[in-house]
């Protein structure tokens, strides 16, 4: 999508016209540049009442010498959220095939500096779609050729729109990738797959470098959760490390992802329905690889890490079996008692690599961790544990403000000892019981998060589970289909108040 901001005197193609609930005519917009008749036809609409611009409602008019608009409703002024602006922008991007052409012109009147930036996020977001795989492009309703955008606004507005239509176009570089990552097919994004992209990602930019564990490296660094976990496949396991400005002194914000190219449960093995869906289990790793995108799209010039554990989780005669014990990176012993608990098997070694070796201020991964989430909080929220207040009320807030929204959960003492009483083990990667799965996958994960060098206290850390999240649009309305990017945004913003 092409954005221009455009001062308020012509129209090109399609007018796209957002209106608050119960304005009378044009109400003091803009008339430069909109054809007679269809300037009369969308006075008429609006002051009869035929459009009341309540929220989420549309309308599309053709006047008789040529010119379309459409009309999108804003709901009441005063009483909507920034993400009713988002998801109001978002929909005329879902009705391209209303606005016949590629051409159009939004016209703001009478909104303020943040609901037009949401607006224009919002069609920049929607405005995604996975065709990669595609043989044949599909017809004019889903022409998903370039789109142009002709953003207007009244004048001394319209530096700050330009601003924050280009940061959210940055952004969103990051937010596309982690989707085209999470949507690839597990056939072809195998974890060297995605460490080979990561190498080339590395080579665009001059202030990102990136480290590749491969699985000869993680055997004898004894990455044993790593190891454990990947060894069944023919396409091995790695960690893929990035770091934006390594030039610039730490400590830094630290991402870390579950990176589950497959995840057939492993011996333990999945049923067959909705397997497919497992593919998107590498999503923790695609919003990771995503932030990464996306402040260095966006200049952010200070140092910031991440780590993906990369693996595929199949049942072989070189898997894991439940009953194996593992010794993971950090020196502590595992006990598997199902092997469809892996998530947590390659974040042990890449927490602990991060703590050890990458000199965080914090750390956050993110893992589509557990059904038992999804139980929890549904689609619409990922969850959100921590050893950290401050870290989570950050995270929390930077969700809210992103309209990704991350729910607290609690990291009860019960739930450290349930995952520490194994008979022989250090840790189980199993709950005792049925109840609080994804509270004792976090409590598991913490035994991970090393101390503060020379201190008896950890490094601040939070994880988020966004199993709920990661895909699908029942409440993600920035989406068509398929993988969200979920939470590239709420990094971006958390770590560059941006
Ligand atoms: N990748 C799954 C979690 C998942 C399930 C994500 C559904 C998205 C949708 C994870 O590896 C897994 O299998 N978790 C098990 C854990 C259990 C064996 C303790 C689960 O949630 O059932
Ligand atoms: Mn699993
Ligand atoms: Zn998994």
């Amino acid at each position: 999508m092409q954005v221009v901001i455009d001062a308020n005197e012509n129209v090109n193609g399609t007018l796209v016209l957002p209106v608050w609930q119960d304005t009378k005519g044009l109400a003091g917009a803009s008339d430069n540049g909109i054809n007679r008749i269809l300037k009369n036809q969308i006075e008429a609409v609006l002051s009869s009442g035929d459009f009341t611009g309540k929220a989420g409602s549309k309308m599309t008019l053709a006047g008789t010498e040529g010119g379309k608009a459409l009309l999108i409703g804003l709901g009441k002024h005063g009483k909507t959220t920034v993400q009713d602006m988002r998801e109001a922008g978002a929909s005329v991007v879902a009705s391209r095939g209303k606005i016949h052409g590629n051409t159009l012109t939004v016209r703001f009147n009478g909104m303020d500096d943040a609901d037009m930036a949401a607006f224009v996020e919002g069609m920049i977001l929607r405005d995604y779609s996975y065709d990669v795989y595609k043989t044949q492009k599909e017809d004019d309703d889903n022409d998903d050729s370039d789109l142009n955008v002709h953003v207007s606004c009244e004048v001394e507005k319209a530096d700050a729109l330009r601003a924050s239509a280009e940061l959210s176009t940055a952004v969103a570089q990051g937010v596309y990738l982690a989707r085209d990552l999470g949507n690839a097919p597990p056939n072809d994004l195998y974890p060297m797959a995605y460490a080979e992209q990561a190498i080339a990602f590395a080579a665009e930019y001059s202030n990102v470098s990136v480290k590749v564990i491969n699985y000869d490296e993680a055997l004898s660094m004894g990455m044993g959760g790593l190891v454990g976990v990947g060894m069944g496949s023919a396409r091995k396991p790695c960690m893929v490390i990035f770091e934006l400005n390594g030039d610039k002194p730490g400590p830094s914000p630290c991402i870390v992802g579950k990176g589950i190219t497959f995840d057939t449960g492993g011996i333990s093995i999945k049923p067959a329905a909705s397997m497919d869906e497992m593919k998107y289990d590498m999503h923790g790793s695609a919003t990771t690889f995503g932030v990464m995108k996306a402040l260095a799209e966006s200049g952010w010039s200070e140092r910031v890490v991440a780590v993906a554990c990369m693996a595929e989780n199949m049942p072989s005669s070189n898997a894991q079996r439940p009953g194996d014990v593992i010794k993971t990176y950090s020196g502590k012993t595992v006990e598997v008692l199902n092997t469809d608990a892996e998530g947590r098997l390659v974040l042990s070694d890449g927490l602990w690599y991060a703590g050890t070796h990458l000199n965080p201020s914090y750390i956050i991964d993110l893992a589509t961790l557990t059904g038992a989430c999804v139980v929890a909080l549904g689609h619409e929220a990922s969850g959100l544990w921590s050893n950290n207040d401050e870290l989570l009320n950050n995270i929390k807030e930077a969700g809210e403000h992103c309209g990704e929204i991350a729910w607290p959960m609690p990291l009860f003492k019960a739930f450290e000892k349930e995952m520490t009483d194994s008979k022989i083990a250090d840790v189980r990667n199993l709950g005792a019981g049925r109840w609080g799965g994804s509270n004792t996958a976090a409590a598991f994960l913490k035994q991970f998060i090393p101390n503060k060098k020379g201190t008896e206290e950890q490094i601040p850390w939070a994880h988020l589970d966004i199993a709920g999240t990661a895909w699908g649009a029942k409440t993600n309305k920035m989406v068509a289909n398929g993988a969200t990017g979920i939470h590239v945004r709420t990094l971006h913003h958390l770590i560059t108040g941006q």
